[in-house]
């Protein structure tokens, strides 16, 4: 799965998904969506910032009419007690009786989602799932349902395609595996 960097970022390691594998698992799963929302109208929900490069992607591939509505969390702060999330910018609309499709761009633990889950979950939309870019089910902790993913990852800390370190990398449109030098020890143990 791992590759030789060529000419990737100096920071990373390797490329784990080039843009063109990206640009093609992201079709794939918007025909999935497309085909199972057919007749419907769903508001895809960003998780702010990580999941940005990924929805805008994710949107414009959809064949049926969808809304966008963002919230923003409480930063990841691993060595912080993992259960505490916070919302700190909340959705503008309401998703009562609405089919709402949580965007995510790494599902890592899953308490993250777990709480997103519980909370969007009472407000009583008509459907909540779940579309997440990467899947590190290696590390899961918290037992939640995701209905679409682009793909399983190792244990090793990613950026790009939206993901970040210290906030940079983000705008690199493949994702990579840092350098274990770059990742300051403690941040993660990737
Ligand atoms: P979870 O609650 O452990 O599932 O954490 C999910 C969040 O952790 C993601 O939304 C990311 O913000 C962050 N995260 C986990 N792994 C990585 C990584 O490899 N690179 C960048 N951010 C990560
Ligand atoms: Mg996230």
């Amino acid at each position: 799965m791992l590759r030789p960097c060529m000419d990737c970022h100096p920071d990373l390691e390797r490329v784990l998904f080039t843009e063109e594998e990206i640009r093609a698992k992201v079709a794939e799963v918007a025909a999935q969506i497309s085909s199972d929302y057919a007749g419907r109208e769903p508001i895809l929900v960003g998780v702010l910032k990580g999941s940005v490069v990924f929805l805008s992607d994710l949107a414009r591939q959809l064949e049926i009419p969808a809304q966008l509505d963002f919230l923003s969390i409480t930063p990841f702060v691993p060595s912080a007690d993992p259960g505490v999330v916070r919302i700190i910018k909340d959705l503008d609309h309401s998703i009562e009786d609405r089919d709402v499709l949580l965007v995510e761009d790494i599902v890592d633990t899953g308490l993250t989602l777990r709480y997103l889950l519980r909370a969007l979950g009472a407000r009583r939309p008509r459907s909540l799932h779940v579309c997440a870019l990467l899947d590190r089910a290696s590390r899961r902790l918290a037992d939640v349902p995701i209905r679409y993913r682009c793909f399983e990852i190792p244990d090793r800390f990613l950026v790009g395609y939206g993901l970040d370190y210290q906030q940079l990398y983000r705008n690199l449109p493949y994702v990579g595996v840092m350098k274990q030098g770059v990742v300051k020890s403690g941040i993660f143990r990737g």
